[in-house]
Parts: structure tokens; C-alpha cells; sequence
């Protein structure tokens, strides 16, 4: 049990790769408020995790509403140890043809998104008064272009956002580690045409799709003691799609 008496905050819960990162949480022993714009869907998902697992209705692109699902992990569980910045949405608008609406809104959950589920979770971790982590997601197309401006620019920012908060919570004993997942079996994935997809395989080395529980593994060894004297990185899970 590598995430015994921890208690977590995830958000984009309800299916995908943060559903899978509260199923290997809870198995690994943590309590976990699992956040998601869409709570009908989060509610269905994690049925089965009974008392474990709290679903809370939360727009990581409102300020208002993260520090009150945030607020549910202290009311709730008594504190707050790590949390993993999820929730993101994609496009496939070209460059030229993006709306300024679509732009404001990947980076409003991408990106502020993710400051805001930062900041209020390092303020209610530092509260709880232990160590505790931070787990931003991210993307190869930060990396490597392959994706919409909008979502490349998002990306690329989650990597610096973790940097920046990374030195500045270390005193602190908060650690930031920014997780860059290759083409994932989601549905975020499933929204993309076919032919787009089978270009991004081409690129992956290990010539198939990563799967969500590949990812939540790696998010149960940043969150635990194993990952103690990491922060501040980025973590690709990619099949060497490209190198950090
Ligand atoms: N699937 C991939 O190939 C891939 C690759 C690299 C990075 N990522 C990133 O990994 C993360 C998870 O991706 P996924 O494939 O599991 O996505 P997904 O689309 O399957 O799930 C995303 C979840 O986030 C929720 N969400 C969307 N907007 C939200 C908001 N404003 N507030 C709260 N919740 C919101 C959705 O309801 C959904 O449950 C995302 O940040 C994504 O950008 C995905």
C-alpha cells in the first residue's frame, strides 16, 4: 500500500486517465475526492469505490469551483496530501481558423485549470501540515507540435507552471512533477479521426496506443515515497515517441 492515510484530489475523474489514477489510488490505500465537470458521468464511475471516493461537481476553469472541491477533501477526509491535475480538453481547429472562444477555453481548463487545482491544493496541503505532491498533466504535443496551437500552447505551459511552483513549494515539502503521457486509448483519443490517429502511431517506437492504467502507474510512483527526491520534472509515458 504505497499511498496508505493519503488523501487525494483528482480532477477530469469520470473517465479516462483520471478515472483510472483513483482506481490505482484506492488500491494502493489513498481517499480521494474525484472532480469532473460532467458529475452524472464521475457518480456512475465511481460507484464502486463506495466510501473511498467522494465525486464532487467541479469546473477547474472557475476559480470558485475548485476551492470548493477542494474544500470537500478537508470537510471530508480531514486533509489533503497529493493532487493530480487531470481534467483537458482538445480541438481540432488549424491555426488560422481558431476562434478566440476556443482558444479561451483550452487554455482556461488546461491551463488555468491546472493553476488553479495547484494553488488551492498547496494551500490545503500546506494547511493538513505534512508532505504532500502535485501532479500536472501534460502532453507529448507540447513537445513535439504534433496537435492543435491551442492545445500545444496549454501543454507547454503546464510544463513551466510545474517548474516554477516546483522551486517554490520544495521548501514547503510539496513536490510538482508534470506527467507527459503519449496517444492514450480514451476518449479523448476516440474523438480524433482515425487516419489522425494512425499518423500519431507511426511516431510511437513501442507501435501502439498507451493505456490509461499505464499512465495511472505512473502517477501512484510520483505521488509515493519512492518518488521522493523528484520535483520539478517532466515524466513522459510515451513509447519514445520523443525524449524530455
Ligand atoms: N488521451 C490522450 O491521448 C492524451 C495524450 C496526452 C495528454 N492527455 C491529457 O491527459 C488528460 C486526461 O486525458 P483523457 O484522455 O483521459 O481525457 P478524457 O477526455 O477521456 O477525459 C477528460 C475528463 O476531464 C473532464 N473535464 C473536461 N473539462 C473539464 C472541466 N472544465 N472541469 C473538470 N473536468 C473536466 C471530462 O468530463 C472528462 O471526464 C488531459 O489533460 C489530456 O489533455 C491525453
Amino acid at each position: 500500500m504505497k499511498l496508505q492515510n493519503k488523501v487525494a484530489f483528482v480532477t477530469g475523474a469520470g473517465q479516462g486517465m483520471g478515472l483510472a489514477i483513483v482506481r490505482s489510488f484506492v488500491a494502493e490505500g489513498a481517499r480521494v475526492v474525484a472532480a469532473d465537470i460532467d458529475l452524472q458521468t464521475l457518480q456512475q464511475a465511481v460507484a464502486e469505490f463506495g466510501d473511498k471516493v467522494l465525486a464532487v461537481a467541479c469546473n477547474v476553469a472557475d476559480s470558485a469551483s475548485v476551492t470548493a472541491a477542494v474544500g470537500e477533501a478537508e470537510r471530508v477526509f480531514g486533509g489533503l496530501h497529493i493532487v493530480v491535475n487531470n481534467a483537458g480538453v482538445g480541438s481540432l481547429d488549424s491555426f488560422l481558423e481558431t476562434p478566440d472562444e476556443s482558444w479561451q477555453r483550452v487554455i482556461g481548463v488546461n491551463l488555468t485549470g491546472t493553476f488553479f487545482g495547484a494553488r488551492e491544493g498547496a494551500r490545503l496541503i500546506l494547511k493538513t501540515g505534512e508532505c504532500g505532491c502535485i501532479i500536472n498533466m501534460s502532453s507529448t504535443s507540447a513537445l513535439n507540435g504534433e496537435g492543435p496551437n491551442h492545445y500545444c500552447a496549454s501543454k507547454a505551459g503546464v510544463m513551466g507552471l510545474t517548474r516554477g511552483i516546483a522551486r517554490e513549494l520544495a521548501a514547503q515539502g510539496i513536490r510538482v512533477n508534470t506527467l507527459v503521457p503519449g496517444p492514450t486509448n480514451t476518449q479523448m483519443l476516440a474523438s480524433i479521426p482515425d487516419e489522425m490517429v494512425a499518423e500519431l502511431l507511426k511516431a510511437v517506437p513501442l507501435g501502439r496506443l498507451c493505456e490509461a492504467d499505464e499512465i495511472a502507474r505512473v502517477a501512484v510512483f510520483l505521488a509515493s515515497d519512492g518518488a521522493s527526491f523528484i520535483t520539478g520534472q517532466n515524466i513522459a509515458v510515451n513509447g519514445g515517441m520523443s525524449f524530455i
